[in-house]
């Protein structure tokens, strides 16, 4: 494990010999303790929500749009601070974002001018950490992402898929204890997407990372999951938590995800019924009857 703070002073070091990539930090524990927050003049986004997330766990939050699954994530990444209540890593008090969660948003913020590698180490650069070690480590994390061929290429030369995978290899750069994910796979097609959810199961049993993943698609929470926590609205609260225990790796069109996907799904069907209901302010009635969902189906980001 190297230690940011004593990097930080040192300029470009030049060392003479590749150092050796560190032995990984593994996950932490974060969580949130009875937490509301309230955007500046708005209603509560999230009321009086607790969540504790183990270290080495994969929870992923779904539910319907304005749940305020963001607002947890961006709670966790240190990016907003709690109107009241308290947010832990580690046992200890957020105050600010930290190397140690990283996040990966749905459009992967790779910078266009960087080469791939150049994005990867751009973050190790900033911590001052030496040349030598910056080319290891950089190297470690394209093959563990199956993108070393690519390595000289910029981002406009590579497959959404591509850029995304290059934006988990930037966010494991800092080798954060949580990775925060928000729905990083939603622009992708359904392949790509499969493809991916195998690479984040990989590396979330090949690393032992803390993952907190948002996702619209239940398969794919369930698919990815040790716990799905589930979320409503108005205000935005977690509604019940289910632990999805099934051997890893899993399939997306294994029968026991799609068991499990079917139960997630239908209840969130009855949240959104709901909503509906308050918005239109009538007898609605969602279309198709109110248990049968498709879980194989993205619910999109507008359920
Ligand atoms: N910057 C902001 N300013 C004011 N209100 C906001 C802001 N961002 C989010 N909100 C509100 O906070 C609530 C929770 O939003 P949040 O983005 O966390 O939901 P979400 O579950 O991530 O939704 P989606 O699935 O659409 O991404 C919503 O009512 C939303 O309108
Ligand atoms: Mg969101």
């Amino acid at each position: 494990m190297f230690s940011f703070a004593k990097l930080v002073e040192t300029d470009e070091v030049e060392d003479a010999a590749p150092t050796r990539a560190r032995s990984q930090r593994r996950g932490a524990s974060t969580s949130l303790d009875r937490v509301t927050f309230a955007y500046p003049g708005e209603a509560a986004a999230i009321a009086s929500t607790s969540l504790h997330v183990d270290a080495g766990e994969l929870v992923c939050l779904v539910g319907p749009s304005g749940s305020g699954k963001s607002t947890i994530l961006n709670l966790i990444a240190g990016l907003l601070v709690p109107t009241s209540g308290r947010v832990l890593f580690d046992e200890e008090a957020i105050r600010g974002p930290g190397p140690e969660r990283a996040v990966v948003f749905q459009d992967a913020a790779l910078f266009p001018w960087l080469t791939l590698r150049d994005n990867v180490e751009y973050p190790l650069k900033l911590a001052g950490m030496p040349k030598g070690e910056r080319r290891a480590r950089s190297e470690q994390l394209l093959r563990m992402v199956h993108l070393w061929k690519f390595e000289g290429s910029h981002p406009h030369q590579l497959s959404g898929g591509m850029r995304q995978r290059g934006a988990i290899a930037r966010a494991l750069a800092t080798d954060p204890a949580v990775l925060l994910m928000d729905e990083p796979f939603a622009a992708l097609d359904a392949q790509t997407r499969e493809i991916l959810q195998g690479e984040v199961e990989r590396i979330f049993q090949e690393t032992k990372k803390t993952i907190v993943f948002v996702t619209h698609n239940v398969r794919e929470a369930v698919r990815l999951a040790d716990r799905v926590v589930l979320m409503g609205t108005r205000p935005g609260r977690i509604l019940r938590e289910i632990a999805i225990d099934l051997p890893r790796p899993r399939r997306i069109d294994e029968e026991r995800v799609a068991w499990f996907a079917a139960d997630v799904a239908s209840e969130i069907r009855s949240e959104v019924e709901k909503i509906a209901k308050e918005e239109a302010d009538d007898a609605w009635v969602a279309p198709g009857g109110p248990v049968h969902v498709d879980p194989r189906r993205n619910l999109g980001s507008g359920i």
